[in-house]
């Protein structure tokens, strides 16, 4: 049977270290890292995203402020709004929920966000550092991914890694941190996506296998190499009648088949999961000691 890796364990360690290394900050520099969450429209999963993230900025000590936008909020609006956060100092991270309203250009109000600022990880200039290799702010949950390897033992170098789904907030920049040869990573990296035929194909040639295609269970253990790792991103709410509520969350992987080949595996919920909002408060923190005034 697989080992478990404990995403919610690793998260709250990660989430102390970001609360201690907070305390330190604001003793040597005065600094409190700011984070500043802009919700446009009224998505239901959208606020509890929000709501989470900003009961985790208080509880590692940073300021956070919340801005509430309406649904018919213009784009002009909105890049003002990124403007006025670009230009406060008590601000260093700024998060634009996604998705926004259709009538808004994602990519304009992503290009908008201060790069230095852009906790998230989705400005272009960061996704092009991230590529060619400099030091940058990285997507949460891909950076989360590399700490859950990195914590649980697991190096990636010199194995294989294939990725599943090539998404720009998942699949792509997992892809682009294992490649880097740096401490850490320094894998040998396939992608496949819905132009590969066989999934399974590319799966069973894992060392690692990273599935992050948001397909309920698509991943079955004969798919799965024996002794591989899995990285289970998916999360998808499938029809349960037994489980409370009549709904319950799977992965991209089944469970009880690939717990029985593979040599460590992340549940869901558990795995991945918690590990984005404790990689947001790092970034944050590392946007706040990089914006802070040198002495
Ligand atoms: N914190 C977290 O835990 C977290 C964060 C982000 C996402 N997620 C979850 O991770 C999953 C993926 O999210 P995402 O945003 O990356 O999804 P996405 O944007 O929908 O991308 C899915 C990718 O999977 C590929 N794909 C879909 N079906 C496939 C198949 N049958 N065979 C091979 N490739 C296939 C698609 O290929 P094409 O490019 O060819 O269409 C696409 O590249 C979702 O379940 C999402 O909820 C979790």
């Amino acid at each position: 049977m697989a080992r478990i890796i404990d995403g919610r364990r690793i998260a709250a360690d990660i989430r102390k270290e970001v609360k201690e290394a907070t305390g330190e900050l604001k003793r040597t520099q005065g600094v409190t890292p700011g984070l500043a969450f802009i919700l446009v429209g009224e998505n239901p999963a959208s606020q509890v995203y929000v709501g989470m993230k900003g009961k985790a900025c208080a509880e590692v000590g940073f300021h956070s402020v919340t801005e509430v936008m309406p649904d018919s909020t213009s784009e002009e609006t909105l890049l003002k709004k990124i403007a006025g956060f670009n230009a406060d100092p008590a601000i260093h991270g700024i998060l634009v929920q996604l998705p926004l309203p259709g009538h808004i250009d994602e990519r304009k109000v992503l290009e908008a966000i201060d790069p230095a600022k852009d906790v998230d990880g989705f400005h272009p200039y960061n996704v092009g550092l991230l590529v060619i290799g400099n030091k940058t702010l990285r997507p949460c949950t891909p950076a989360g991914i590399q700490e859950l390897l990195l914590r649980s033992g697991i190096d990636p170098a010199g194995k294989h890694v294939v990725v599943a789904g090539r998404s720009n907030i998942v699949g792509k920049p997992i892809a682009n941190i294992l490649l880097q040869k740096a401490a850490g990573a320094n894998s040998v990296v396939t992608i496949v996506h819905t132009g590969a035929g066989d999934l399974g194909r590319y799966t069973r040639m894992a060392d690692i296998l990273i599935a992050a295609v948001g397909k309920p269970e698509i991943i079955k253990g004969d798919m799965i190499k024996s002794g591989a790792v899995v990285i289970d991103v998916g999360t998808n709410r499938i029809e349960d009648p037994a489980a409370k509520g009549g709904t319950r969350l799977v992965g991209d992987v089944e469970f009880e088949s690939a717990s029985k080949v593979a040599s460590a595996i992340t549940p869901v919920p558990g795995g991945v999961g918690p590990m984005t909002i404790a990689m947001l408060l790092k970034n944050t923190l590392e946007a706040a000691t990089a914006q802070a005034p040198r002495f």
